[in-house]
């Protein structure tokens, strides 16, 4: 608290990002960062940035990047917004598509930043619980909201949302926007980008955080009609022109324009994933299905919270969410092959079982 802060910063409970060791040798499972490198496509553009380049502003369109992404979707530069991260771009669209008179709906268990744009930009929200196996019931949503917003795969649960569950939620709901945030889309689930045609309310949220290895240039996208475009841009262009650097540009621009990699990465982490879910189960987990590169799983015999902290212990930091519901669970990011193991020997250590 301070008399210098607005009554708004007085009140607010910011979103606390996992957390991120400096200099530690930790095996690092808690923030569902690629466990691999960008494409080396992603350094050799980094390093080709001149002098010059730098000198001037950049584009504040990324109009190369938006073109990209246009052609890859099969849509208009105008229907492509590009943030600086997910993060931001999520908060643009609680601004420009989500304030509305009625309550802006999302899961009970979802993306914690949620509930934080609202309290920011003054947005009451209703929070929709999911069913008891984590998945998303489309008829519990009303239709007189004030717009939906839905990570897919689900986070923290890794839980994927069916094409036929968002066209009920989009059609229920044709007056508001319906936000899809794909940030894990790529480790196994269908993109909702092939709906955007035929909604004009829908819009999609991608980010090259995860699947792209890009944490650290921070790069994200919106998809949609080209109204609804034009609604985040109204917003961006009266918070920051340029919120993304030359070098993100460049880079990102490298990223996509390899596919081979993009696919590689994406492949050797759902087959760790599943090969950790196997040996969870083995161990009696119980592992919610995962579309996602992270799994959420609990254990029968020990509580989240002591594993959570005897992994700290032992070097592993996974995520553990003191919430309603979700209070038994780890969400565990999917590491390297070597980090999988790891993670393994120190559970089965902990749970006191052979092999
Ligand atoms: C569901 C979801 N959406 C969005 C983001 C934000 O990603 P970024 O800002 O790195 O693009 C995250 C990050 O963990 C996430 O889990």
């Amino acid at each position: 608290m301070s008399r210098y802060w607005s009554d708004l910063v007085n009140q607010l409970t910011p979103y606390v990002p996992g957390e991120q060791p400096q200099g530690d040798r930790l095996i690092k499972l808690n923030t569902n960062e690629s466990p691999y490198q960008p494409s080396p496509a992603v350094l050799t553009a980094i390093a080709a940035v001149s002098g010059d380049s730098l000198r001037l502003y950049p584009d504040p369109e990324s109009t190369a990047l938006k073109r990209a992404f246009a052609q890859r979707n099969g849509l208009l530069p105008e229907q492509v917004f590009i943030g600086n991260g997910s993060d931001e771009v999520l908060a643009h669209v609680f601004q420009a598509l989500l304030k509305h008179d009625q309550p802006v709906c999302f899961p009970d268990i979802s993306y914690s930043f949620y509930p934080v744009w609202c309290e920011l930009y003054g947005i009451s929200h209703r929070d929709v619980p999911v069913a008891n196996d984590f998945t998303i019931d489309p008829t519990a949503y009303p239709t007189d909201n004030g717009g939906i917003i839905i990570p897919n795969p689900n986070a923290p649960t890794g839980v994927l949302m069916g094409l036929d569950v968002i066209r009920s939620l989009l059609r229920a709901s044709c007056d508001s926007v319906v936000v899809i945030d794909e940030a894990y889309i790529d480790f196994g689930g269908e993109s909702a980008v092939q709906l955007i045609d035929q909604f004009d309310n829908l819009l999609v949220v991608q980010t090259l955080s995860k699947s792209r290895a890009l944490a650290g240039l921070r790069v994200g996208v919106a998809m949609g009609s080209v109204e609804l475009i034009e609604g985040l841009e109204r917003v961006k262009n009266s918070f920051n022109s340029y919120p993304l650097d030359i070098v993100a540009q460049r880079a990102a621009l490298a990223s996509l324009a390899d596919e081979e990699y993009f696919q590689q990465s994406c492949q050797r982490v759902v087959a760790s994933r599943e090969f950790v879910c196997r040996e969870l189960t083995t161990m009696g987990f119980d592992v919610l299905p995962s579309a996602a590169n992270f799994v959420f799983a609990s254990h029968s015999r020990r509580a989240a919270r002591g594993l959570f902290a005897e992994l700290r212990e032992r070097g592993i930091i996974v995520r553990y969410f003191d919430k309603p519901r979700i209070d038994n669970y780890l969400r565990i990011s999917i590491g390297t092959e070597a980090q999988c193991d790891a993670l393994l020997l120190a559970l089965r250590a902990l749970l006191k079982l052979k092999r």
